[in-house]
């Protein structure tokens, strides 16, 4: 049988266009809610609002979400200063240098009960200052215990 030329060869095109127009359409929808959930909360901060536009350009929103949900990593609600415990039986207070460390060595000080799987991330001083502060706007019920 020749596909090709087959006379009823146009039901192939129309049902390959249908899928590829439907791809394009839920991949651009996927893509639309998937900026649109990335943030979009106000501060009266502008380097928290500098650090929520890092956190979505540098993909950080993939991961960690800011409504209190776990994703793939711990939500950043309340996360300056809590107390986290951490693989192998260790805990550790979220402050200024264990995030830097999480960004550098996030293998280093695993959460409990999620895979290591975070990259390594090496930012300037002002990226990392705004991602702090952004975090910090984010804790209400915790900043305060942090001591840095
Ligand atoms: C591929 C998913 C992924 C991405 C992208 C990602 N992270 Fe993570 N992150 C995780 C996971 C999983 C953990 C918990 C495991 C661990 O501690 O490594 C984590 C942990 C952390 C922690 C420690 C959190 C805590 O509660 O103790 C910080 C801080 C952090 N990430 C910051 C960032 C920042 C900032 C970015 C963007 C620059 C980012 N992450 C991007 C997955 C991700």
């Amino acid at each position: 049988m020749n596909l090709i030329n087959h006379p009823k060869r146009y039901l192939l095109d129309i049902s390959v266009a249908v899928v590829l127009v439907s791809m394009l359409s839920f991949g651009s929808v996927f893509i639309y809610h998937l900026n649109n959930d990335a943030r979009d909360l106000q501060f009266n901060s502008a380097l928290a609002m500098r650090g929520q536009q890092l956190s979505t350009e540098l993909g950080c929103v993939a991961c960690h979400t800011v409504d209190g949900s776990a994703g793939v990593g711990p939500t950043w609600v309340n996360m300056w200063g809590k107390t986290e415990l951490l693989n192998r039986e260790r805990t550790t207070v979220v402050t200024e240098d264990y995030f830097r460390e999480s960004l550098q060595e996030p293998a280093s000080k695993v959460v409990m009960g999620y895979p290591n799987v975070m990259s390594r991330y090496f930012l300037n001083e002002a990226e990392i200052g705004a991602l702090i502060e952004y975090v910090k706007q984010l804790s209400p019920q915790t900043a305060g215990a942090a001591s840095q």
